[in-house]
């Protein structure tokens, strides 16, 4: 089978989360690695908790919240565990960041390639879709990608089955007709294991999941798909 779409994950894949690290450092010097890491890690098991207590709800989980709450909400966690004094606009000046964050530099470029071969593209993210078409917006993404998938619509996070079935919604295509490409181990797992093909983006040098299969392809950054894609 060949490969038909290109469906990528958002934060940490196409955005760099950890870019708001720099501006977290100025508001609290020294803490700057520290939040950004706690910040991501809390976002991410609020996601897990939500869609866990409640998985088998129509309409998705009741202790559903969109992405974009959770994000604040863990920032606010972060900087209580912390004893960070979060008075003040810094919550906000945070999270307004987290809104454009950059890209990685050689994302545009790839899926300018992706979509001139004519490949399918998308975005399938935890994040709300206002959240999303903003960092889209700001990142001059919006005309190289054809869908942009949010899970806003069933209420139920990554890595549940319901949230990667998404995808062959909005695409006629087979599971291993659609590459799926993340940065996050975790989510290139639950999307192997939901059956995609899928692209580990591997930027940090880090170990894979000790548990489950491996994913099918890994790479250091976004360049990797276009030798998957045989463009390359
Ligand atoms: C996403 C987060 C989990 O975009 O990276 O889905």
């Amino acid at each position: 089978m060949t490969i038909k779409a290109v469906v990528f994950d958002a934060y940490g894949t196409l955005f760099d989360v950890y870019s708001i690290q720099a501006l977290a450092e100025q508001f609290y010097p020294g803490q700057g690695a520290a939040i950004s890491v706690m910040w991501r890690d809390k976002q991410i098991e609020y996601t897990r908790l939500i869609t866990q207590s409640d998985p088998h709800q129509a309409g998705g989980s009741r202790y559903y919240l969109p992405f974009w709450e959770l994000t604040r909400r863990s920032l606010e966690y972060t900087l209580d565990r912390l004893k960070l004094d979060r008075t003040g606009n810094v919550v906000a000046d945070l999270m307004r960041q987290y809104a454009h964050l950059k890209p990685f530099p050689e994302n545009l470029p790839v899926l300018e390639s992706l979509k001139k071969a004519g490949f399918v593209t998308a975005i399938l993210s935890n994040g709300s879709p206002e959240m999303l078409a903003s960092a889209v917006g700001s990142a001059g993404m919006k005309d190289l990608l054809d869908h942009c998938i949010s899970v806003d619509t069933i209420r139920l996070f990554k890595t549940s089955p319901e949230s990667y079935g998404l995808v062959q919604k909005y695409m006629p295509f087979e599971k291993q007709e659609i590459l799926f490409v993340s940065s996050n181990a975790w989510d290139a797992l639950g999307a192997t294991w939901f059956g995609f093909l899928t692209l580990w983006v591997n930027r940090q040098g880090l170990p894979f999941e000790t548990i489950g299969p491996t994913p099918t392809y890994t790479g250091r950054d976004l360049q990797r798909v276009l030798e998957i894609a045989e463009l390359k």
